[in-house]
């Protein structure tokens, strides 16, 4: 079975990018000269992706215009010769297919999926954060795809998480098959570390069985009084056998401030035209 589809929320506040957040999205800050957001489109394209609903909200229609066509800006770079930038700004509009649906409120990670309900149309599909970067050669979500098309069943992405950080993570309980794949037997949402049944925690990709929506619409607001996917994760489990895959690969948060500078140093460190200079910078530093 394939998996076309993936949905993208993005309707999120971004308190921890206050004030930047106030009037643009989190998912629009560069990575160098690409939004964050560029990145994840990206990874679903190169994982098989050909329709894409992203979940927006308030002041979120920068995203909506970077994937848009721009014939005024096309019209200056044909007029000037930039036939290389012209390509580049061409090729984001052409990327896929692309639909938008409004989250009301930012009512919960869960209810943000919810509402691509009628878009999804009974299929599995992909969910891909839209402020995770994940750098792997193989990207994290054909990982997720590969295993489900092997066991037909939901699969998220976990890693290994720091045990004072379990507060920030969807935390499982797993029974182990290989080295990198468990069978899920619980997941708590943002445990203390007291609390937490281990230190695996989801990170932001999942790739579910259509039945997750039933599941999500049964919770009620849990943690933080939001409709949590975690809790919708909880029911599916019931249900059906529901995977945790060890990903490979190098993920960033960027809806975190030191995150979110780490990517852009280790960008600029493999970016050919950039990466002396920078060393050279860092180098000064002297530390
Ligand atoms: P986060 O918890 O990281 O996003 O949600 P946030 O709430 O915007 O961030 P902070 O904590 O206030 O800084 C993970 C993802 O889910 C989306 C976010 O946009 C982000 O991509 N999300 C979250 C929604 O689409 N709707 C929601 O109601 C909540």
């Amino acid at each position: 079975m394939e998996i076309k589809k993936a949905v993208i929320p993005v309707a999120g506040m971004g308190t921890r990018f206050l004030p930047a957040t106030k009037s643009m999205p989190k998912e629009m800050l560069p990575v160098i000269d690409r939004p964050v957001i560029h990145h994840v489109v990206e990874e679903a394209i190169n994982s098989g992706i050909d329709d894409i609903i992203f979940i927006t909200g308030r002041s979120k229609r920068s995203i909506e215009d970077y994937f848009d066509d721009s014939p005024e800006l096309e019209n200056h770079l044909k007029m000037k010769n930039k036939e290389k930038m012209l390509k580049i700004v061409q090729d984001i509009s052409s990327m896929v297919d692309i639909h938008y649906i409004r989250q009301k409120e930012p009512r919960g990670l869960g209810d943000a999926i919810l509402t691509a309900r009628k878009h999804i149309n009974d299929e599995p599909f992909a969910v891909l954060l839209g402020d995770d970067i994940i750098v792997n050669e193989k990207p994290c979500t054909k990982q997720l795809i590969d295993n489900f098309i092997k066991y037909g069943r939901s699969t998220i992405a976990v890693e290994e998480v720091p045990r004072d950080k379990t507060g920030s993570y969807g935390i499982i309980q797993g029974k182990p098959l290989d080295d990198s794949l468990y069978i899920m037997d619980d997941i708590i949402e943002k445990p203390a570390p007291e609390d937490a049944p281990s230190n695996i925690g989801a990170i932001g990709r999942y790739v579910f069985t259509p039945e997750i929506l039933d599941c999500i619409k049964k919770t009620t607001a849990g943690v933080g009084n939001e409709i949590q996917l975690t809790d919708g994760i909880r029911l599916l489990k019931e249900k059906q056998k529901v995977y945790a895959y060890k990903f490979t690969g190098k993920r960033y948060d960027t809806g975190d401030k030191i995150e979110y500078v780490k990517a852009i140093i280790d960008f600029a460190l493999n970016n050919e035209d950039m990466q002396e200079q920078i060393k050279e910078h860092i180098t000064g530093l002297g530390m």
